[in-house]
């Protein structure tokens, strides 16, 4: 099935920036009568698979939400459990991911988490910082609102510490302010997918979606397997992209 959705794709256009919210892992589990947390277990295998098909199809960066700012409103045990999920997906396959050239990198405030997670994240990116083939960026304890406002500030900060040439006629261009964004290294989302049918950004990386393409489907994320994928991408290969111009 996926192999003849795979000769559908195009050459280009492959989008450069991809930005997933993986929804709908609890609907999965319970339609399955199983704890939410093997539907969020089930969730980081799709995690595994999605970046596979992504070095495949050469996609550069991909933006996953993995946790958000308003998260932290579950039970505690969910909260806990998803942790215990995303350390074991790094403990397990970091070196895999390091050895197939991926380079991770985090957006949020990641000092709320616990502690494990917080060495694990930080040796991941300590790792894969020279890695080329693809970027991963994990948001974690993150908010697109929250990323703005601490962009101003830092940069309010900077200013006054002096870093900016203080006597020149200040100019605040969108180059500059985007280095005080979480994703300054990443460029602008092509293609947000969102599953489980919701049709909402939530928060998620709103600077950064600015011209995004979206893609929603019904499919819950644990059964958004290769040929989803490839169909969002199909999708996307037929879209007329305009930047506000004819
Ligand atoms: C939304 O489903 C999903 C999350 C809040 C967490 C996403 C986490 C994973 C996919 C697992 C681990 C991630 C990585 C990066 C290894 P939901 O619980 O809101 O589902 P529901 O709306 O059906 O209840």
């Amino acid at each position: 099935m996926s192999e003849n959705l795979f000769k559908k794709i195009q050459s280009s256009p492959i989008p450069r920036h991809l930005a997933v919210i993986m929804d709908g892992n609890g609907r999965w589990a319970k339609k399955k009568g199983l704890p939410r947390l093997e539907g969020h277990r089930k969730g980081a295998e799709i995690v595994q698979n999605l970046l596979d098909t992504s070095l495949k199809l050469k996609i550069k960066y991909i933006s996953l939400y993995a946790f958000s700012t308003e998260n932290w409103k579950r039970p505690k045990l969910e909260i806990k459990g998803l942790f215990e999920i995303l350390n074991d997906f790094i403990a397990l396959r970091l070196s895999e991911m390091h050895e197939k050239g991926v380079r991770i990198l985090i957006s949020g405030d990641i000092s709320k988490l616990p502690q494990k997670s917080q060495n694990l994240l930080k040796d991941a990116i300590s790792l894969t910082r020279k890695n080329k083939k693809i970027t991963v960026n994990f948001c974690l304890n993150y908010g697109g609102r929250a990323e703005i406002h601490r962009a101003a500030e830092n940069l309010l900060k900077a200013f006054l510490e002096e870093k900016f040439n203080q006597n020149k006629k200040i100019k605040i261009t969108e180059k500059i302010f985007q280095k005080y964004l979480y994703t300054a290294q990443l460029p602008d989302i092509d293609l947000m997918i969102r599953t489980a049918g919701e049709k909402r950004i939530s928060n998620f990386l709103l600077y950064q979606s600015a011209y995004a393409e979206f893609y929603f489907t019904e499919k819950t994320w644990p059964e958004f397997n290769e040929s989803e994928f490839l169909k969002s991408i199909i999708d996307f290969q037929h879209r007329v992209r305009k930047y506000g111009g004819l």
